[in-house]
């Protein structure tokens, strides 16, 4: 049996696994660049008061999710939960606001404590997009365009939708969680336990329930957008106008409301029915004010942030994750001195942009084929004895279009040159 074994809620990646992963960063890494976005990079572990503060007590992700500990400085420190937060803490610790607006973007491990399932895991990894000191609604636009345009790079336009709802801004929501607190109290009856809770400390989120019994209810519920200034609505407006405008399908959902104390404006998901309940897939909207909560100018942000496990769940539910090997040479070789040779050889072929495994561990010739060909590569590079004393080289293709062919060792980049071609 064995000794150790992963935490709940923790994943191990093994090769058949990382190379989906690198296939879809490196997507990612194109479309990112593709829109002029900056890398940023932060620590893991933050003061707990920062997400406490800015992401809100009474949220699940706070209240109940966090890895937090005491530091030996006596500090309480907690993995970070989420990016948003730690890019904004960064960008006002080094005042990098102080020269204009800012396209930024982060990827990298988050932890929340919750009750692992499909597509929720307790370590799990967010691309994440923050704009910061634009005041939209025209980059909401572009940051929901962007998210548009991945799912067509990825291929999974067919399969997420986009939901968009407004938060107005805090005096209209204020307002609103009066009337909603008003109406959930007279209906207390008939929410369940999660919602009384809530009921004093997030009102919103109850609108957000997954209770089917709570739908009703909910569906008659006084609505945020009616409680909204002319500004908010302008805003609101304008920017689905420009949703429309770029040919972007939405969904309005007017029980949209997020987990996270920090929105305001703009909010948004994109989900899809293929992952059962853990179906968000992205999901992100605007934040004006927390720049400043955090010590910074009075600069707005929006963003988003990507699930790369559910994004990678949702490609493999459709086939979009099959593909083969990419090894250019399997290096046959038939004693130890033709190994040598055979590995300054692959050493000039990588030093070309060539993929090149290197058989090792000395078995017969017959075996090694034997291998070449399961590992998927395109071509064998043999130097047995006779192609050591004769300073030569055996190609063979082992997907057997082009034969196999003995050139001379110095003729190697240029035969290769046009034998691959
Ligand atoms: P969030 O909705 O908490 O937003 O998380 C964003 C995405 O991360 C989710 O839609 C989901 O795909 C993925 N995710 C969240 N929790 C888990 C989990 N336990 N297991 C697997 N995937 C998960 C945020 O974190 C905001 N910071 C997004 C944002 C950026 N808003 C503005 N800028």
């Amino acid at each position: 049996m064995n000794k150790y074994k992963l935490l709940t809620g923790m994943q191990d990646f093994l090769p058949e696994e990382t190379k989906n992963w690198q296939y879809i960063e490196n997507i990612f890494y194109d479309w990112i660049n593709s829109y002029a976005y900056e890398s940023i990079r932060t620590p893991i572990l933050e003061a707990t008061r920062l997400f406490v503060r800015s992401v809100g007590e009474e949220t699940d992700v706070v209240g109940k999710e966090m890895y937090t500990f005491q530091d030996v400085s006596e500090e309480e420190v907690s993995l970070r939960p989420e990016g948003t937060v730690s890019t904004l803490r960064a960008v006002v610790e080094h005042s990098y606001l102080y020269s204009g607006p800012k396209k930024l973007w982060y990827y990298g491990p988050m932890f929340r404590r919750e009750r692992p399932q499909k597509g929720r895991y307790r370590q799990f990894h967010q691309f994440g997009v923050e704009a910061l000191g634009f005041s939209g609604p025209d980059i909401d636009a572009e940051i929901i365009l962007m998210c548009f345009d991945l799912w067509k790079r990825l291929g999974l336009s067919n399969d997420v939708q986009l939901e968009i709802n407004t938060l107005g801004n805090y005096e209209e929501r204020q307002n609103y969680k009066q009337h909603l607190v008003k109406y959930l109290q007279k209906n207390k009856k008939l929410l369940d336990e999660d919602s009384l809770r809530r009921l004093n400390t997030n009102p919103l989120r109850i609108l957000d329930t997954k209770n089917p019994e709570l739908q009703e209810i909910c569906n008659q519920a006084p609505r945020l957008i009616d409680f909204l200034g002319e500004e908010s609505k302008s805003f609101y407006e304008t920017l689905k106008m420009m949703l429309d405008a770029l040919e972007i399908p939405f969904y309005e959902n007017y029980r949209l409301v997020r987990g996270l104390d920090y929105y305001n404006h703009t909010v948004f998901e994109w989900t899809t029915k293929q992952l059962g309940s853990q179906g968000t897939v992205c999901a992100g909207g605007r934040y004006n004010g927390l720049i400043r909560e955090l010590g910074g100018n009075d600069a707005d942000g929006v963003g988003f942030a990507i699930g790369m496990e559910r994004i990678i769940l949702l490609m493999k539910t459709l086939g979009c994750l099959e593909f083969s090997n990419n090894i250019d040479f399997y290096v046959i070789s038939q004693s130890e001195k033709c190994l040598i040779e055979a590995m300054k050889y692959a050493t000039i072929l990588r030093s070309h942009h060539y993929s090149v495994y290197t058989h090792f561990g000395g078995q017969k010739i017959g075996t090694q084929f034997k291998k070449a060909n399961a590992s998927g590569a395109k071509y064998a590079m043999v130097i047995g004895e006779s192609e050591l004393e004769n300073n030569t080289i055996t190609f063979k293709d082992l997907r057997e279009e082009k034969g196999q062919e003995t050139i001379k060792s110095e003729d190697m980049l240029c035969f290769l040159e046009k034998w691959m071609n």
